[in-house]
């Protein structure tokens, strides 16, 4: 069994372009035809974030929750392997998920107009996690600092500012990407989960993933799966801390992990008064009118 996913096919020429492709929107724009007709079926199980949102540790507890908390092989087969990411810009992924038997386990950053269309016909299961807009901001912050490729050289505030206009970070706007979702969340065949709830009570967002996935799980699993999905048990596993990405010289050694701090009100270290201001008002703009509410504490 193939443990990682192959870099030595890795063509590492244009490295720049492609990484950037995938920061900015029009780099959507440039896939849109692949993406659009990719084949979609409707038993597949698709992790959708807005990047920095908890994409690494959903894919985990959904892939433990689907195969009855089976830790040995999440210790050993990488989880992009496991769980691959349609839209990864390095290796040919689309050709991998083609491949893969059913129910295929799949992640995507992708904004819901960008999705494959046949999404939209075959209704696959969809589990959508949210962020609170500080702390996806700071993580993204550290994120594009360590990645050799973008090598971010802006400060925090100048930082901060072109990530809630969405010049920054690709797949759109945080807020589009997350009100488009929310919006769907009374469809049969999305779950939404919030990071923040994924903090405060891991097993009770366990059991609502699995009964959403149709899956039994003995207590004995449920929590199996909470103590594997620790931060400090991912951050310690190889196979699912992302540092796959480090080995590919994506990020500068020793100036952080993938891993960071995986927690609630890390913003608060960071954010101005104007800064924070300026969140406020743009939250109360486009996702209070929508409901949708963050813990931030
Ligand atoms: P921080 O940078 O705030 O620490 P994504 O996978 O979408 O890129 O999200 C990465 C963020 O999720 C990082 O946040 C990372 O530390 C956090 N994370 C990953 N696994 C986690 C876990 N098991 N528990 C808590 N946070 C986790």
């Amino acid at each position: 069994m193939s443990t990682s996913l192959e870099m030595s096919s890795v063509d590492l020429s244009g490295l720049c372009d492609r990484v950037l492709a995938i920061y900015v929107p029009e780099g959507h724009i440039l896939r849109l035809e692949e993406n659009n007709n990719f084949e979609i079926r409707s038993d597949d199980i698709w992790v959708i974030t807005y990047p920095k949102c908890g994409t690494t540790w959903t894919q985990e507890i959904v892939w433990l929750v689907c195969n009855n908390a089976d830790t040995e092989t999440a210790n050993t087969v990488e989880l992009d392997t496991r769980f691959p990411f349609f839209e990864y810009p390095f290796t040919n992924q689309k050709r991998v998920i083609r491949k893969m038997p059913s129910p295929r386990l799949i992640k995507t950053h992708l904004a819901l107009p960008v999705l494959p269309h046949q999404i939209r016909e075959k209704k696959p299961k969809i589990i959508y996690t949210m962020r609170n807009p500080k702390d996806t901001c700071v993580s993204m912050y550290h994120f594009v600092k360590l990645l050799t490729p973008i090598n971010y050289k802006g400060n925090f505030e100048e930082f901060t500012k072109e990530f809630f206009m969405g010049v920054t970070v690709g797949h759109g706007s945080f807020w589009d990407h997350h009100r488009d979702y929310w919006r769907l969340k009374n469809e049969m065949n999305i779950l939404i989960l919030k990071y923040e709830d994924l903090i405060t009570d891991l097993a009770k967002e366990v059991k609502r993933i699995a009964a959403f996935l149709e899956k039994e799980l003995t207590e004995e699993q449920v929590q199996t799966i909470v103590e594997h999905c620790t931060f400090k048990t991912m951050k310690d596993n190889s196979a699912s801390n992302q540092s796959h990405i480090q080995n590919m010289g994506l990020m500068r050694a020793g100036m952080g992990n993938f891993m960071r701090k995986g927690k609630i009100g890390d913003w608060k270290n960071y954010f101005t008064p104007e800064l924070n201001d300026m969140v406020d008002q743009l939250n109360k703009k486009y996702l209070e009118p929508e409901g949708l509410t963050f813990d931030y504490e």
